[in-house]
């Protein structure tokens, strides 16, 4: 019998600790500056591909829905770039599961563009490196390249395509941190992160971010490397608002925020002064609030999180694996 060409892979999403904002190369997907993030169990993409004889198109369905429009052209051209590494022409089909709201700042397009590149890769039977998937991931999502390796993760950005990935700094064992992600709408973001990288350049702050990015990754690493959770808090909450500060001066300006992520904000830095639980807050490109504490603190900060009115879910995140095989296929 003729070996199947099928594979299933599970990726899990990543939270940026350092975010990736603008490229120097938007066709390759290499970022402006080198960026961390630290893969998240709780929210993950489930995907099986098969290449299939007899089938005259590719055939994607996700979350129950069959793709449309963007995010079908999408798969669709990474689904080409896999065959054409492979030498095949055989159509796919794709069923791909997230376990969370899609586009609303829990990183659906990292984690489901790491796990197609890993099942379709597999499918075909390229055996790629860690290196070579995360490469490959890249150029269907940027930040889908650090959903390649587990655990803490730098994505080097590099010039080219050769020397552009992510490499895991520490694996998800290494420090005893919590994602705890407050959801607050279940509305698809407006702005794509595509269009928004486009405009960073625009704002007048993007090139001092640039020049000062350096030293403020080279210091949460050291502090990462310390468990230094206060002094890590810290960065990391700065860093989040300097980010936001580029999309709020882009133009147009880009406002990611709802009423209730700022209310959360400010909370979480009155617990803390308080003295109630000490955590930190980022945000990617969405409304999402992610409440960085150490696991010891999680239920209660969790508790407190859940009694905020308009919060519609709070989701316990610990540091995750990366992409991986698994033998369960969705059909
Ligand atoms: O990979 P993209 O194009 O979805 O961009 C991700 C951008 C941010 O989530 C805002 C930051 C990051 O580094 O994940």
């Amino acid at each position: 019998m003729a070996k199947k060409l099928k594979a299933t892979a599970k990726s899990p999403a990543n939270i940026a600790f350092i975010k990736y904002w603008g490229k120097k190369n938007e066709k390759l997907r290499i970022p402006s500056n080198n960026s961390l993030s630290m893969c998240i169990d709780k929210a993950n993409t489930i995907t099986t591909v098969e290449f299939k004889k007899n089938q005259k198109k590719d055939y994607i369905k996700i979350d129950g829905k069959t793709a449309q429009g963007r995010e079908r052209k999408r798969v669709v051209k990474h689904l080409q770039r896999i065959r054409k590494k492979a030498n095949l022409s055989l159509k796919a089909k794709v069923i791909s599961k997230n376990s969370f709201p899609k586009a609303t700042g829990l990183a659906s397009s990292a984690s489901g563009m790491a796990a197609l590149t890993l099942a379709a890769s597999t499918a075909v039977g390229l055996n790629l490196s860690e290196k070579d998937l995360s490469k490959l991931a890249r150029l269907a999502s940027g930040s889908a390249c650090r959903s390649i390796p587990g655990g803490f993760v730098e994505w080097q950005k590099g010039t080219n395509q050769e020397n552009s990935f992510a490499v895991q700094l520490y694996p998800s064992e290494y420090w005893k941190i919590a994602d705890v992600a407050v959801i607050v709408s279940k509305k698809m973001k407006k702005t794509s992160s595509t269009s928004g990288h486009r405009l960073a350049k625009t704002s007048p702050f993007y090139k001092i971010r640039l020049k000062n990015l350096p030293k403020n990754i080279t210091a949460i690493k050291k502090a990462i490397k310390n468990k230094n959770f206060s002094l890590f808090g810290n960065i990391l909450e700065k860093e989040a608002l300097n980010f936001h500060a580029i999309c709020l001066t882009s133009n147009p300006p880009l406002l990611y925020w709802s009423p209730t992520s700022l209310l959360i904000m400010k909370k979480i830095q009155n617990w803390r002064r308080e003295g109630k639980t000490e955590s930190y807050f980022t945000l990617d490109a969405g409304t999402t609030i992610h409440a960085i504490t150490r696991q010891k603190d999680e239920q209660k900060l969790a508790e407190r999180l859940k009694n905020i009115k308009d919060v519609k879910k709070v989701v316990i995140n610990h540091p995750s694996n990366g992409a991986r095989i698994i033998k369960n296929h969705l059909f």
